[in-house]
């Protein structure tokens, strides 16, 4: 059921239930933080792999301090420019964080999500929320309430109502070893801004004694092939053949049958608002196919990049 409820959703959560949350990065599949009975409903439900690990909900930075050992100089600027916002941050976890969230990492990840809702209903609750992108794992991530109820229908008993998530593309995650900030999953909020905001000095290049087990190289597909290609024009004249959607970055002179725009002057917040809603709307349409270009590699554009690598198929 969709609804714009907290209290009942409040009380579903209090009693080990899950409820499918709004935040402006895109929805989760949330469950009681404490709760690894309910925690270990949402792998279940979302048919995740065990070794995956759950990002941790908190409505403010008191709470979050809870729930690691140790928050860093570098955690409380960063939570004092991007919090409550896109950014979520690995930290060592405290006792109480039950391991089937880490999946047995000592680290944990936590955000404040930035959706008047979802911080009312942290705010009634008393104990935080487990949830990863309310999906299927290996799909598209949702960004309405209605994406949600087409990948779960009947198995989640309440949809929590935020309307269309307003960044469309999941949270940056960054680690913290030794004063170096790091980002672990490009998202929202670019590496450019955070060093802009910070002064810090961010690296991209992943550390080997941290890991993030949940970067599986196939991600966020769509049921039909996705073709990311270095030209369209060139990909529409080798292939004559396909039928394929094409989205682009911007307005185009000679769209082809069935052309989504997801911005008109490629703009790369536009883009990565409006991205995961035209894959769910190319893979409906009557082609066969999608392709999409490269984008550029700047700013969000990473983590835009980033998601489509993850979708694309390869041609035979
Ligand atoms: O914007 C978001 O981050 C959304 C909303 C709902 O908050 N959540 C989200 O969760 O995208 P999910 O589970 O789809 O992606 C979280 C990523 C996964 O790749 C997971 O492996 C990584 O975060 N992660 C979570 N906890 C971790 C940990 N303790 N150590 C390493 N990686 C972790
Ligand atoms: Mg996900």
């Amino acid at each position: 059921m969709i609804g714009t409820d907290v209290t009942k959703a409040a009380n579903l959560l209090s009693q080990g239930k899950l409820v499918a949350i709004p935040t402006e990065t895109v929805y989760g599949l949330a469950a009681n933080g404490l709760n690894p009975e309910a925690i270990a409903e949402i792998y279940r439900v979302k048919n995740r792999p065990n070794f995956n690990p759950l990002i941790l909900h908190v409505p403010h930075i008191e709470a979050a301090k809870k729930y690691v050992t140790h928050f860093p100089i570098e955690a409380e600027k960063l939570a004092h420019h991007f919090w409550p916002g896109s950014l979520s941050i690995l930290l060592p976890k405290s006792a109480i964080v039950p391991d089937i969230i880490t999946a047995g990492s000592s680290h944990v990840v936590l955000r404040i999500p930035n959706h008047p809702i979802t911080l009312n209903l942290l705010n009634q609750i008393d104990f935080p929320l487990a949830a990863p992108s309310a999906n299927i794992s290996n799909t598209v991530s949702p960004t309405s309430a209605k994406h949600v109820d087409e990948g779960f229908s009947n198995q989640i008993e309440y949809i929590l109502d935020g309307g269309n998530s307003t960044i469309g593309i999941e949270s940056t995650i960054v680690s913290i070893e030794n004063g170096n900030v790091q980002i672990l999953r490009e998202g929202g909020i670019s590496q450019e801004f955070i060093a802009q905001k910070t002064g810090f000095n961010i690296s991209s290049e992943p550390t080997k004694t941290i890991q993030t087990p949940g970067q599986l190289k196939k991600h966020y597909s769509t049921q039909k092939p996705l073709y990311l290609v270095e030209s369209i024009i060139d990909f529409l004249k080798e292939n004559p053949k396909k039928n394929c959607s094409v989205l682009y970055y911007e307005y185009h002179d000679y769209p082809s049958e069935h052309t989504y725009y997801l911005s008109e002057n490629y703009n790369l917040s536009e883009i990565a608002n409006r991205l995961f809603t035209t894959m769910r709307l190319a893979d409906k349409d009557a082609s066969d196919c999608i392709i999409i270009e490269n984008i550029k590699q700047e700013g969000i554009g990473r983590a835009i990049s980033d998601r489509l690598n993850r979708a694309k198929s390869n041609l035979e």
